[in-house]
């Protein structure tokens, strides 16, 4: 089942979709891109509030048993990676810290033939003391959300006090091997865009690797602004004050981030690298090899999907994996173009980031 989210739709092709081909086994579009990349939101509930995502009382969040259960995420993992071609599954949420289970959910991931590339986008609170076991049990890479190294900052952006907790857990993933951590900031005006420099000196002083993602219209409190949001050209401006830039010359191979080497401007070998993902000035939409399964079980076939595609309700009530797959597939085959963020047609979806999972 299709549920609309109740917002007025893109101008849909829906209804002038082309047939799917038959005998096609992969998480293939109609504008011929394949889905290899999945990401598994694990909760929607979140112990921080920030700005550009949650409103400051947060958000109503779904019973524990509409969520997917370990076993759930397990078989759909199974026919997303031996049905459906999916090479690399990223854990996210909401904070998929917050799951007690999360060991055993990426255990279970990690003993799938083929075995996937396994990946987690967390805050990082609690994470000092659950690093090693994640590592130990097959997580092969993890992403933390960091927008500050400095307290009142981070106040300011995720409305909890928690900057050293974050910092713990950045240096236990470090230990356990998850390396390089990377992190992911977001930039916002007036807050702490005058901070790009030293977040990028902090990062490359312990050898993580920051990427800065341009802020996307996910927020509950619909705040965003095309005009004021930092754009990836004013980030580059930003760190070219304290650094020099250089593409990277690596493919880039679908990855959303541009990387640049970075240098001292008084010269020297490289000090690293820095990714920027312009999600919104230089969509990359085009190469987008992505899946989503939110934590109650919907396929969206984009971040700015106004749709989902129920699949916990068939499989609770007994479909096959064939069945799963088939629908799996239906829905990624009307995934649109793109977000269309930088026209004027755009429409915010519905739900937030920390319900869609990032
Ligand atoms: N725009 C850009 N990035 C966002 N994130 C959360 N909300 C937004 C937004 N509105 C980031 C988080 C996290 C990742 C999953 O997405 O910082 O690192
Ligand atoms: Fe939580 Fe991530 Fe949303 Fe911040 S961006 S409130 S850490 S879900």
């Amino acid at each position: 089942m299709t549920v609309s989210l109740g917002m007025p739709a893109l101008p849909s092709t829906r209804e002038t979709l082309p047939p799917r081909p038959l005998g096609e086994d992969g998480l293939l579009d109609r504008f011929g891109r394949v889905a290899t990349d999945l990401r598994i939101s694990l909760t929607d509930r979140c112990n921080l509030r920030c700005t550009y995502c949650m409103p400051a009382e947060g958000l109503p969040t779904q019973p524990a048993n509409q969520l997917l259960q370990a076993d759930e995420i397990g078989r759909l993992t199974r026919i997303a990676v031996q049905e459906l071609g999916v090479r690399q599954v990223r854990f996210t949420g909401g904070e998929p810290l917050l799951r007690k289970d999360l060991v055993d959910i990426i255990a279970a991931c990690a003993a799938l033939e083929p075995r996937p590339e396994i990946s987690l986008t967390t805050n990082a609170i609690g994470l000092s003391s659950r690093a090693a076991a994640l590592a130990a049990a097959g997580l092969d890479r993890i992403n933390v959300s960091l927008d500050t190294v400095h307290a009142a900052t981070f106040l300011q952006v995720t409305r909890r006090p928690f900057l050293e907790r974050v910092l713990a857990g950045i240096d236990a993933a470090s230990a356990a091997g998850l390396t390089p951590v990377k992190i992911n900031a977001v930039l916002l005006r007036g807050v702490n865009d005058d901070q790009a420099a030293d977040l990028l000196a902090w990062s490359l002083e312990r050898g993580h690797q920051l990427r800065f993602i341009e802020q996307m219209p996910l927020d509950a409190d619909h705040a965003w602004e095309r005009d004021t949001m930092i754009t990836a050209a004013e980030i580059r401006g930003r760190i070219n004050e304290r650094f020099r830039l250089e593409p990277d010359e690596a493919p880039r191979d679908g990855a959303p981030a541009e990387l640049f080497k970075v240098f001292s401007p008084s010269g020297g070998p490289s000090l690293g690298l820095v990714g920027i993902i312009a999600s919104v000035s230089e969509a990359f939409c085009a190469d987008c090899r992505r899946t989503r399964l939110t934590a109650e079980g919907g396929v969206r076939s984009c971040l700015f999907s106004h749709t989902e595609t129920d699949l916990l309700g068939p499989l609770r009530s007994g479909a096959s994996d064939a069945e799963l797959a088939d629908l799996w597939r239906s829905a990624m085959w009307a995934k649109p173009a793109g977000h269309g963020l930088d026209t004027g047609d755009f429409v915010q979806p519905e739900r937030t980031m920390s319900a869609i999972g990032g």
